[in-house]
């Protein structure tokens, strides 16, 4: 249930609950979402014009990956202008209209903020190269000489998260060999310095300018990245997440991942989102090692929420399910924040196709790691289906990766020349990295763009989508009642109209071997089948809502979720 709220015209939950404890939140990976100006990217204008879309969708609100300038090196998450819109996706007026027109529809509006590294192009990178060594300029970021004979080795033996070393040396104004400099992700994505006061100042600012142009808060990018260990010792060896007989990072700080130092920062973020008279909100992109480690993070006067990676992590295996929903429960319900639910993103293999494999020994998200192993679509979809029921019923917030409502799969065979994500190149060419989950969304028709374009666009789909996605397009599924967007659209709907989804707990009720199920007071009981056999329903349960047929026994199949009132 959802009211207005008189301050902005925006939605808040009626219960006086804060919105974020119980959203659904909308990933819009802008690139390639809808594209109003017919180069084959999308933009701000695409989003505009889908609103009605999401709005019918029935979630709450949206989080749009970097629309900031970028020369793209890593689609977008090299900002070289933080506070202003990428010309490819429109300008900074589009941006303000789409933030009315989003808020006039009921939805709240998300950005990504990436504070680790900037973009090689920033003026303030290309001051430091100009600068020489010692200069304030080079102190906004990490540059340091080289170890060995004349310097020619990297300061330490850091790696790079796309492949290779996290160190590039550059040529000093004067044409000599110069300093090194750091960076966690690519060469074109330098590390800021976040010891400097003048980084801090200006990420504040960049904060200011978008809140108080209406933006309801920010996604933080590696946000468990920013500080790194005085001195920057080498890893001798140590991998993260711990190799077994390593230390975690709870036992022995990490060098430069999830150290302690780092909730300084975003206490002081919380200020600034708290300054606001409608308080805006932070959700951490943080891949720490335990669930212990990610409640660090949304601790009080820290951040709100934070994605909760152990869920797109984890196999389709009831303990190890139930496993994560109690530990992420546990940890939050500690810290009095709500957990999130999240199976797909950009960054990782779209969660129909891992869902469709065989289990292996590990749980594998990247698509290199699947690669190879046989692929069963329709087992995809029936988990997917069913998967989407238990993240909506679980307590506290979802998201939702644009396309996963579709039912859209991996694109796995994508041509070797159409790979853009950096890893490609950064591996040698031996990991394609994440485009297959970046394709362009089929909205329309029966052949490629399918309606990602205008019609007569002079750009082709930045990404090429399959043929086969024409039984895949928004339009077509919209006229399928048993659709999985159908699926969507009515467990969202439900969702906003019982009292017991969203904020709050759950209660385990007993069930088979390979099944979940659970309690939501007032009234609403979830049961997940992942066995090979049927489970039947509780007594007394009646029916909400199913991802897939009940058995003509009237028991909930393998691979299958049921929504029902428990009648209490
Ligand atoms: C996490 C983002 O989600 C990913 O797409 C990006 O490559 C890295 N951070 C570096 O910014």
């Amino acid at each position: 249930m959802t009211v207005e709220s008189p301050q902005n015209g925006s939605v808040a939950s009626s219960t006086g609950e804060p919105w974020w404890r119980s959203a659904v939140i909308y990933q819009v990976y802008i690139r390639s979402f809808a594209d109003g100006n017919g180069d084959g990217m999308g933009d701000i204008a695409g989003i505009r014009a889908r609103l009605p879309y999401l709005v019918d969708l029935g979630v709450d609100a949206l989080w749009i990956n970097p629309w900031y300038p970028s020369p793209m090196a890593d689609a977008g998450y090299d900002v070289s202008d933080y506070r202003d819109v990428e010309p490819r996706f429109g300008v900074l007026a589009d941006a303000e209209a789409l933030l009315r027109e989003a808020h006039e529809a009921g939805l709240r509006v998300l950005l990504d903020i990436v504070p680790n590294h900037s973009s090689d192009q920033h003026p303030w990178f290309q001051e430091a190269l100009a600068a020489g060594p010692c200069s304030a300029a080079r102190e906004r970021y990490i540059f340091r000489p080289g170890s060995g004979a004349g310097g020619d080795e990297p300061p330490n033996d850091w790696r790079s998260v796309f492949g290779g070393r996290a160190w590039t040396r550059i040529t000093e104004p004067d044409g000599s060999p110069g300093e090194w400099y750091l960076h966690l992700f690519a060469p074109e994505q330098p590390d800021v310095n976040w010891t400097n006061p003048e980084v801090e100042a200006d990420f504040e600012q960049t904060l200011r300018f978008w809140f108080d142009r209406g933006v309801d808060g920010f996604r933080i990018d590696v946000a468990h990245s920013l500080v790194k260990a005085a001195g920057l010792p080498d890893l001798d060896g140590r991998t993260y997440p711990a190799s077994p007989g390593q230390p975690t990072a709870a036992e022995e700080p990490h060098p430069h991942w999830d150290r302690d130092e780092v909730h300084e920062i975003y206490r002081k973020w919380r200020a600034v989102a708290d300054s606001y008279a409608d308080p805006r909100v932070f959700v951490a992109e943080a891949w720490v090692e335990r669930p212990e480690r990610l409640a660090r993070y949304v601790r009080p006067g820290e951040l709100h929420t934070a994605f909760n990676f152990d869920f797109v992590r984890a196999p389709w295996n009831a303990a190890a399910l139930r496993e994560t929903i109690d530990s992420t429960m546990a940890e939050h319900e500690a810290v009095g924040a709500p957990p999130t639910w999240v199976l797909s993103n950009h960054d990782v293999t779209r969660h129909l196709s891992r869902l469709g494999r065989a289990p292996g020994d590990e749980p594998a998200f990247n698509l290199d790691d699947l690669i190879g192993r046989p692929l069963d679509l329709d087992l995809g979809q029936r988990r997917a289906r069913a998967a989407a029921l238990l993240m909506f019923a679980l307590p506290g917030g979802a998201y939702v990766y644009q396309g996963e409502e579709l039912g859209l799969p991996e694109v796995e065979d994508l041509p070797e020349d159409a790979l853009q994500d950096p890893t490609w190149v950064r591996s040698g060419h031996t990991q394609r990295g994440r485009d297959g989950c970046r394709v362009p969304i089929p909205w329309s028709g029966t052949e490629p763009p399918f309606g990602f374009s205008p019609d007569g666009a002079q750009g082709l789909p930045w990404l090429p989508q399959p043929a086969s996605w024409a039984d895949r397009t928004a339009e077509r599924l919209s006229a399928e009642p048993d659709s999985i967007l159908a699926l969507y659209r009515s467990a969202l709907r439900l969702r906003r109209s019982l009292p017991a989804l969203g904020d709050g707990g759950l209660r385990w009720l007993p069930s088979p071997d390979g099944a979940l199920t659970f309690a939501r007071d007032p009234g609403f009981g979830c049961v997940v089948n992942l066995s090979a056999a049927p489970v039947p329903l509780p007594a007394g349960a009646e029916l909400l809502l199913s991802s897939g047929p009940l058995t003509p026994e009237g028991a909930v199949g393998p691979d299958t979720a049921v929504w029902f009132a428990t009648g209490d």
